[in-house]
């Protein structure tokens, strides 16, 4: 049977960290949708359509992926989508309570739905959207933090900040 999996996040903005992910995953499974939703504790600096035409160029090239923006819960998602698995990255301990709540409160709403966390790259163990937004706003190098296709894009959008 076809494996789908879900790579959910909110992307604002990708990093090479979630590239990482997402490439790592779509060599794990036949089908990998990128979904960028809402999370309800952040403030998203770029618009969902923004996050996801950075995604699309960032992540040329891998095939089996898609990329989609959803604004409900994440379990009814995966259940329209019959998508066994939701695959997250694992950066540090700090990351894990919060993504052990979620992976236990999307099983409760959907128990068919597994969580897979896969550990980031060592390179990447510091790197967050927020770190690329703080950086590229005080006119810093985000070179080592995101896809080159996209870095320009980036810093001449928060470099106005
Ligand atoms: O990149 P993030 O911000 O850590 O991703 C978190 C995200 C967007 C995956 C999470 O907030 C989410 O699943 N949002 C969709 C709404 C939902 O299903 N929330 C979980 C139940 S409270």
């Amino acid at each position: 049977m076809k494996q789908t999996v879900i790579c959910p996040g909110s992307f604002d903005p990708v990093t090479l960290g979630h590239v990482d992910i997402i490439s790592r995953a779509s060599k794990m499974f036949d089908h990998v949708i990128v979904a960028v939703m809402v999370n309800l504790s952040k403030t998203p600096c770029f618009s969902i359509d923004e996050r996801i035409n950075l995604l699309k160029q960032a992540t040329k090239g891998l095939e089996n992926i898609e990329i989609v923006g959803f604004d409900g819960l994440l379990a009814e998602y995966a259940r329209e989508k019959k998508a066994t698995a939701v695959v997250k990255g694992l950066r540090a301990v700090s990351d894990f309570e919060y993504e052990f709540q979620m992976s236990l409160t999307n099983k409760k709403l959907n128990p068919e739905l597994e969580t897979i966390f896969l550990t980031t790259s060592a390179e990447n163990m510091y790197l967050s959207s927020s770190i690329v937004k703080q950086v590229a706003s005080l006119g810093g190098d985000i070179t080592n933090f995101v896809p080159e296709c996209i870095r320009e894009e980036i810093e001449n959008r928060l470099s106005s900040k």
